[in-house]
């Protein structure tokens, strides 16, 4: 009785009971075979294997050795927040008023202050499938709804206007998510897409929020950013990917002007501010661009080998491998369950990857993500084992 009373005052709401990340899964399974001896290639995770910067470190050391690290402001420091909008300005050749710059906790604290500065809650909110599970996560979790749309080879896997206006026409969206290059699949959207895709929404008043996390990780072209094509696009952006730094949890936002007040807000209430220790490292990180582009020309030699060697061990068919470090493989042929797939080549051929179901509910079964922020020999012995594995199974 007296047990039950507890269960019940301690029972998790709701909102909370949002699904596990199955690559954790994938990890565990990969370590135990380490704790036997074996040797995994991790190709599950999706985060570079290189540290940050050696300028961010250096920052870093020195601000640690001075002492004292104190809250900054909530929308971040403002030589930090002037320097990203010098990166829009050399990168993409745009100027952005510093003032519209947010500084986050990764870019996962930039999403949940841009739904909540966006959205009420029961707003539905669109999402590209497959794509990044957390979307849809932190939405459910703010009591907004997530409304998937398959997407299709023939629009690069990239949301259209066409689809996102016929689900809004069935029932209305509040928002809209759009990524390039996008995970899990590596693809992009060209500049005319997204112009397009923009348009679309902002004619019926459906918010965009653009996920730029891979830019700077583009092969086939260059990444377009949505705030050239929209003051009113939130863009969200990170220095975990292409500055290597997924652990420093540091992150960037350019918000519409008339959002920024609530932003800050927010943040004021939620963090106070981003710990100033990262923040001091990602400014410096800028100055890093050199090392940067190596580990990118890395990526492209791992991409090069894979797109070569996959099909040679009898992966043919894959997305187009544009952007990030991702290659999306269709499996199907293979198993009716890419999670069975998954679990016996780490288990048989000691490579991680991770099953689709995690990215896409519905077609999800037929797909494996593969990572490419590894070494290019890791690539090579990858290739290699895929191939005797898939060949040896009969
Ligand atoms: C598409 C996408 N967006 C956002 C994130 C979150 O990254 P972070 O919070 O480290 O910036 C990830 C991480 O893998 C991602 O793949």
């Amino acid at each position: 009785m007296m047990l039950s009373r507890a269960n019940r005052l301690l029972a998790p709401s709701a909102r909370s009971n949002v699904p596990p990340f199955i690559v954790m899964d994938v990890m565990a399974e990969a370590a135990r075979i380490e704790a036997a001896g074996g040797h995994v290639i991790h190709m599950e995770v999706g985060q570079p294997a290189a540290p940050a910067p050696r300028t961010a470190l250096d920052a870093a050391t020195a601000a640690l050795a001075s002492g004292r690290l104190q809250y900054t402001e909530a929308l971040g420091i403002p030589s930090l927040r002037a320097r990203i909008a010098r990166h829009y300005a050399e990168t993409y050749r745009l100027q952005i008023d510093a003032s519209r710059i947010v500084v986050t906790i990764g870019s996962s604290g930039g999403f949940i202050l841009a739904f909540l500065a966006l959205f009420e809650p029961g707003d539905r909110v669109a999402l590209a499938n497959p794509g990044y599970p957390p979307y849809r996560h932190i939405l459910t979790a703010l009591g907004c709804e997530p409304v998937l749309i398959d997407t299709a080879a023939e629009s690069r896997h990239a949301l259209t206007p066409e689809a996102l206006i016929a689900v809004h026409r069935a029932k209305p969206l509040q928002g809209v998510v759009v990524a390039s290059p996008a995970n899990p699949t590596g693809t992009m959207m060209t500049a005319e897409a997204l112009k397009v895709l923009i348009e679309a929404a902002g004619g019926e008043g459906i918010r965009v929020i653009s996920d730029e996390i891979y830019h700077g990780l583009d092969y086939a072209f260059p990444a377009e950013t949505a705030a050239r094509l929209s003051d009113g696009v939130t863009v969200i952006n990170s220095f975990s990917k292409y500055f290597c730094m997924t652990g420093w949890r540091i992150g960037w936002m350019v918000m519409p002007v008339p959002l920024v007040r609530s932003v800050e807000r927010l943040q004021q209430n939620l963090a106070i501010s981003v710990p100033t220790l990262a923040q001091i490292a990602a400014e410096a990180a800028f100055d890093g661009h050199e090392e940067m582009q190596a580990i990118k020309h890395g990526y492209e030699e791992n991409r090069r080998i894979l797109i070569e060697g996959l099909p040679r061990a009898g992966l043919e068919k894959f997305l187009p491998v544009d952007g990030a470090f991702y290659l999306y493989a269709d499996v199907s042929r293979f198993s009716g369950d890419s999670a069975v797939f998954a679990r016996r080549m780490l288990e048989e051929a000691h490579v991680a990857a991770t099953p689709g179901i995690d990215f896409d509910p519905v077609h999800g079964k037929d797909f494996v993500r593969f990572c490419y922020a590894g070494s290019v020999a890791e690539m090579h012995e990858a290739v290699e084992r895929i191939g005797r594995w898939l060949n040896s199974d009969g």
